[in-house]
């Protein structure tokens, strides 16, 4: 029905309200990251090989030591409820389809078990810590015990970054109810009639983890004034104690970061500007990967996100050294435009794009691909002067 990601997005903002679309959409200040990201992977070129068979296309792999369809992962984002009911539960059922991992965020609207209860995939959880640390503790039990595999600690949120769009929008936790959003709320009736009517989505899974309840005050708070801005690396050895499984530290964009995550016995990092909505001016994760990869050593999985947004995206990471690429706004544009329907389309979408991409460079197998398919000078050309 779509012909590509763009035209999810646009109709992602013909269904939502002004406040939903801007929280999904937007970046932080200036939004100067938010546009590098993409810029980076435009200045990315390949170099093709000709007159090889690629009747067959093997996009297969193993992302934290379990088998994936291809290199890609459906991204925590939290607050999905705001776009749909049941969003995770959905992310998580499309996610299985095309044999990915969903990584649940711990602002998700849906708690981690009942996300458990309708998939059998592969589920990883993506944690913020509180300072109350108890908190992080019961929810890494939980997950444990309804099979999440891997950790993904995310270090780049000690405090929220400064979005403008929420003061123009309205929109905050609690939501306030100002003519102003009323008005953008009854001007999109379809996601009143499916969504709104439900009322602002609550944090259920920190609520649980938490003791809060419906208190959704205290839940903005918990994300909010309560993070616990102390972490430092030596509390990687307090998440050993609490998580058997893997553990990938998400946020981080540079060698000396990457080598201390690599140091403190971490699987791997996730380079990350957080989609350009924490700190602006920030570098992108696709121009630091080739510096980091250099670095790690053997078996230390890099994982980056931001701005991927075709199936050619996500061959550049891999020949650049990626593990694999998080998925962040892409399937949330689906999402939001059709439920779990669009959800599933976008990730069809970027793997049939992968699929054609790795033919029309003359690469028959994804984890063969380097950057001899890409230009000499590419690595060069991200740096940006
Ligand atoms: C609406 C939204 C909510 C997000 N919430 C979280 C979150 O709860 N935890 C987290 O680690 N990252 C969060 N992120 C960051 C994503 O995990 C990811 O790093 C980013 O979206 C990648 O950029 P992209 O959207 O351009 O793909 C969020 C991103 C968006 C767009």
């Amino acid at each position: 029905m779509f012909s590509n990601l763009d035209d999810y997005r646009e109709a992602a903002k013909r269904f939502l309200p002004e406040f939903a679309f801007c929280y999904l959409e937007g970046g932080s200040e200036d939004g100067v990251t938010l546009r590098r990201n993409r810029a980076a992977f435009e200045r990315i070129t390949f170099e093709p090989k000709m007159m090889v068979d690629v009747t067959a296309v093997g996009t297969g792999t193993e992302l934290c030591g379990k088998y994936a369809a291809w290199p890609a992962v459906v991204g925590p984002t939290g607050l999905n409820g705001l776009y749909r009911r049941e969003a995770e539960e959905s992310l998580a059922r499309a996610a299985h389809r095309f044999g990915l991992p969903f990584v649940l965020s711990t602002a998700s609207t849906s708690l981690l078990e009942d996300v458990r209860q309708c998939s059998d995939g592969e589920l990883w959880l993506q944690l913020y810590v509180q300072r109350d640390r108890r908190i992080a503790e019961d929810m890494m039990a939980r997950a444990r015990g309804c099979g999440y595999s891997t950790l993904v600690l995310t270090v780049d949120t000690p405090v929220p970054g400064q979005r403008d769009h929420y003061a123009r929008t309205g929109f905050k936790l609690p939501l306030r109810w100002t003519p102003r959003l009323l008005w953008d709320v009854v001007t999109h009736p379809r996601w009143t009639a499916t969504v709104g009517i439900h009322g602002i989505p609550q944090l259920v899974n920190l609520a649980r983890s938490a003791g809060l309840g419906a208190n959704i005050e205290a839940q903005a708070a918990a994300l909010g004034s309560q993070m616990d801005m102390s972490l430092e690396w030596h509390d990687i050895a307090w998440l050993r104690r609490h998580w058997q499984g893997k553990i990938l530290i998400k946020g981080l964009l540079s060698v000396a970061d990457a080598k201390r995550a690599a140091q403190h016995e971490a699987d791997g990092v996730v380079l990350s500007n957080h989609g350009g909505r924490q700190l602006d001016g920030a570098p992108s994760a696709i121009e630091m990967l080739p510096h980091v990869v250099a670095c790690m050593p053997r078996g230390f999985e890099v994982y980056i996100d931001g701005g991927v947004r075709r199936g050619s995206d996500i061959a550049k990471a891999v020949a650049l050294g990626a593990k694999g690429t998080l998925l962040g706004r892409a399937p949330l544009y689906g999402l939001a435009a059709a439920g779990i329907d669009g959800a599933i389309a976008v990730l069809a979408q970027l793997n049939r794009e992968l699929e054609t991409c790795l033919r029309l460079l003359g690469c028959a197998d994804i984890n063969a691909l380097t950057d001899a398919y890409l230009l000499g000078n590419c690595v060069s050309a991200l740096e940006f002067e």
